[in-house]
Formats: structure tokens, C-alpha cells, sequence
């Protein structure tokens, strides 16, 4: 099979190393990748917006797959596209169209679906500029801390968390009035804070079936102690203890097999993943938010414990055949310490070398903020790797990905170490 990978990141960089070890994959191409997803395959220089040079592509060079890795080319209608073209539609595809990715693309409408098909989730209402004044009222109307979410896509950093109601007011204000984020938004979310712990839950589906991937504990602040500012994520661990049987069935039961049965009830063809934003608040999950990809640096940490053919799996979710597919995960547990540039996610350099990768046995290196400089790798982002370990527990495992984020270098090397430790027995 011939298959074209979407995307740049250390997600994508994870799943051309997967795809690349299937015995099933002839050539792979990654659009327009990075120095690490080169090692897998052949990077293509294509922008992922630009779906006619992308169809073009797929067709003359007889692509058999094509799997998205980020969400805005296909809030922005990839699928759509392919599906009307009529040299490409029969080309297998993964990733929704436009109808399914409003999940991630509006959080007003992953609101109301969860509501229409009783999936649990935070209280709320959504508000616009004409609005602004009830959205006020009912701030006043809830307990600190307040939540306020863009509805539109906002670069992850569309969710703002006010400790007082004055702080929420203005938030308010900003972001319906004076455009904080944009179009983005122009529809405000305002939800009941849940207090309980997060984790990230994986499937992948055709839109009848679905199959379940090893979820993932995510850490998005960059301080230690989950402290500071919100980044795209700082490091992973998987399998998650407290997200245990018991929990998962729950999650199966409330939230799974209601979205899955909520999308085919409202006509909407999905295939593809969805990540599931979770809460668990007193052994109970909610939905925090829906994301129609898989997360980064979850994937990192997720795909490495997959051991049958992701290719495979590819497969069978784009012809529709998942309730035959048989995923096998490794009992391994996996640890992700992502290496970021000093001053991320605020303002930091970029362009310095990249030292000692050559000393990485026993992870996987994954590389997301790296690009190729003459014969050297240089950073070239805020998030720069994402040092997976696999090991016999998680304290294994994140003691090989420590002792490799310790010897790989660059000028401003930030990282978390206490990725996983409040997971430890
Ligand atoms: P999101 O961009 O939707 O993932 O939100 C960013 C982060 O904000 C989440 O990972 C949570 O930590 C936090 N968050 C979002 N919604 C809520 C909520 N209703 N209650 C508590 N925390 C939340
Ligand atoms: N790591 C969280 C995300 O990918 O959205």
C-alpha cells in the first residue's frame, strides 16, 4: 500500500514510525513532515490547506490511504473534498469530514450533541456579542472558578479559567467583543468547572464501530505541579491507573457508544479518531472536550504500545471493517517527556543545534520543533522532541525517557521532570 501521512508534529512523526514498520507499506510519503517522519519516509513540501495540490498528489502517485494527523484540514473539509472528487473518492481516507469535525471545530455544537444524546458533561451556555449582558448573569449565577471557552479553533489556547467573577467579566468582554481569538470567538461556551483528573481516551472509528487504543495522562502546564501557563502538552504516560476497567466501561457505556450512536442519529459519516477529553470526578467521567485526532504527546506515548499492524487498523476504519479488526496492545507501559525551548509557551528562540541524538538507545525519539539546517538539526519550535521509553512499569519507563532528555541537548532545553510521578504507587 502507498500511504500519505498529513501533518508535521511529533504525532505525525509517531505514526509514520508505526505505518513505516507494517510489512504492508510500500512507500510512505509525509506532507509536509519533518526531519523525523524523513527517517520513515519520503516528506512531500505540501501545504495541508492547499486539498487540490493534495488530490493532485494522492493521484499521480497512486496513494492507496491517506491519514490526517491535525484537525484544521479537516474542520476545513479534506474529506469532503477527497469524497467529491471522483478520482479520489474511493481512495481509503481517515479523518472525518467538515459534518463530523465540528466536534473539535465548535465547542457550542460538541456542547449541544452531548446534550441531545445525554452524554455527560459540564453545565453551560453559549453566548455571542448580542448576548453578552445574560452571559454576565449567568456568570453571576455560578461558583468560582469560571470557565470560558472560544467555540472556534483557537490554537489550543482558546480556554480561559478566571479565578473572580470581575476577572471572568472582562474575559468575557474580550473575547466576544473585542475579538481575543478572533472569529474564534465570536460564540463564547460558559461552563461549570469540574474538579477531578483528566485522561485522554482514544478510538478509532468507521462511524459504526470502533476500537479502542490505550488511553493516555496528559501534562499541559509547563510548570512542575501542573503550575503556569497551558501548553500543547509537556509529556504523557500510559496505561493510566485510576483509568482502570471498571471506569473504562463506564466510559464505553456514557460516552462512547452515545457519541457513535448520536453521529449515525444526526446522518453525520465519521471515520476516524476521537480523542475524548475526560474528567474523572468521583469515579465518574465527563466529556471536557472532543477532539476528531489524536493528541500530541499522547500519540507519542500511545502508539509505541500498539503492537499489531497499524496499517492494518488504518485500513479496516476507512473500508469500514473495524468490527473485524483486532488491535493487540503491549502490557509495556509507555513514558513521554517532551524537551521544549526555554521560554515556551511564551516568547523563545529558535535555530540552536541539536546534540547527542545519535545517544538515544532505549527510547524513541520523536521530533516535533526540528528542522534540517545544512547537514544539522537545529530546533525549530517551542515543543522540539518527544522522548518515548517503554518499560516493564511506569517508573521504568520514565526513567529511560529521563535519562535520554537528560543527554539529548540544545541551548534552552526546558523540561517537566515530574511527568507520571503522581501516577506512581
Ligand atoms: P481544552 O482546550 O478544552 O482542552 O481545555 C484546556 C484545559 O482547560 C483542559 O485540559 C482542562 O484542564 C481545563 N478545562 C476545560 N474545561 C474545564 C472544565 N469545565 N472544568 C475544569 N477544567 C476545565
Ligand atoms: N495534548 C492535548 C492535545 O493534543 O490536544
Amino acid at each position: 500500500m502507498n500511504v500519505l501521512i498529513l501533518g508535521s508534529g511529533g504525532r505525525e512523526h509517531a505514526m509514520a514510525w508505526k505505518i513505516s514498520q507494517s510489512p504492508r507499506c510500500k512507500k510512505l510519503y509525509i506532507a509536509p513532515g519533518n526531519p523525523g517522519t524523513a527517517l520513515c519516509g519520503e516528506n512531500v513540501p505540501l501545504q495541508l490547506n492547499d486539498f487540490p495540490a493534495i488530490g493532485k498528489f494522492a493521484k499521480d502517485h497512486a496513494i492507496d490511504l491517506v491519514v490526517v494527523g491535525p484537525e484544521e484540514p479537516l474542520v476545513k473539509g479534506m474529506a469532503d473534498y477527497f469524497s467529491r472528487d471522483a478520482a479520489l473518492k474511493n481512495l481509503l481516507f481517515v479523518g472525518p469530514t467538515a459534518g463530523g469535525a465540528r466536534l473539535e471545530g465548535s465547542k457550542a455544537f460538541a456542547k449541544g450533541f452531548m446534550r441531545r444524546h445525554g452524554i455527560p458533561t459540564a453545565a453551560y451556555r453559549s453566548f455571542t456579542r448580542e448576548s453578552v449582558e445574560q452571559g454576565k448573569a449567568f456568570l453571576q449565577s455560578m461558583a468560582a472558578p469560571y470557565v470560558l471557552k472560544a467555540d472556534g479553533l483557537a490554537a489550543g489556547k482558546g480556554v480561559i479559567i478566571c479565578d473572580s467573577l470581575n476577572e471572568a467579566y472582562e474575559t468575557l468582554d474580550e473575547m466576544l467583543c473585542s475579538e481575543l481569538f478572533g472569529q474564534a470567538s465570536a460564540t463564547v461556551v460558559i461552563e461549570e468547572f469540574l474538579q477531578g483528573r483528566e485522561v485522554s481516551v482514544f478510538i478509532v472509528t468507521d462511524g459504526k464501530s470502533y476500537v479502542m487504543l490505550p488511553a493516555a495522562k496528559d501534562y499541559k502546564r509547563i510548570g512542575e505541579e501542573d503550575t503556569g501557563p497551558n501548553t500543547g502538552g509537556m509529556g504523557a504516560v500510559s496505561p493510566v491507573p485510576f483509568a482502570d476497567k471498571k471506569f473504562m466501561a463506564k466510559v464505553e457505556e456514557r460516552i462512547i457508544r452515545p457519541t457513535i450512536g448520536g453521529l449515525i442519529k444526526e446522518g453525520v459519516a465519521y471515520c476516524g479518531f476521537i480523542f475524548f477529553g475526560l474528567m474523572e470526578v468521583d469515579g465518574d467521567p465527563f466529556v471536557i472536550e472532543y477532539n476528531v485526532r489524536l493528541g500530541d504527546p499522547e500519540a507519542e506515548a500511545i502508539l509505541p504500545r500498539i503492537s499489531s499492524d497499524f496499517l492494518d487498523l488504518m485500513e479496516a476504519a476507512a473500508k469500514g471493517a473495524l468490527d473485524k479488526h483486532r488491535l493487540i496492545i503491549s502490557l509495556q507501559h509507555a513514558a513521554t517527556v517532551v524537551l521544549a525551548s526555554g521560554g515556551y509557551p511564551g516568547n523563545y528562540e529558535t535555530g540552536f543545534p541539536l546534540f547527542n541524538l545519535e545517544h538515544t538507545e532505549g527510547s524513541q525519539v520523536f521530533y516535533a520543533g526540528v528542522k534540517r539546517e545544512g547537514g544539522s538539526l537545529k530546533t525549530s519550535g517551542g515543543r522540539v522532541l518527544a522522548i518515548t521509553s517503554l518499560g516493564g512499569d511506569t517508573a521504568k519507563a520514565l526513567k529511560a525517557s529521563y535519562a535520554t532528555a537528560r543527554l539529548v541537548d540544545f541551548r534552552g532545553k526546558y523540561c517537566r521532570y515530574d511527568i507520571g510521578k503522581d501516577l506512581l504507587p
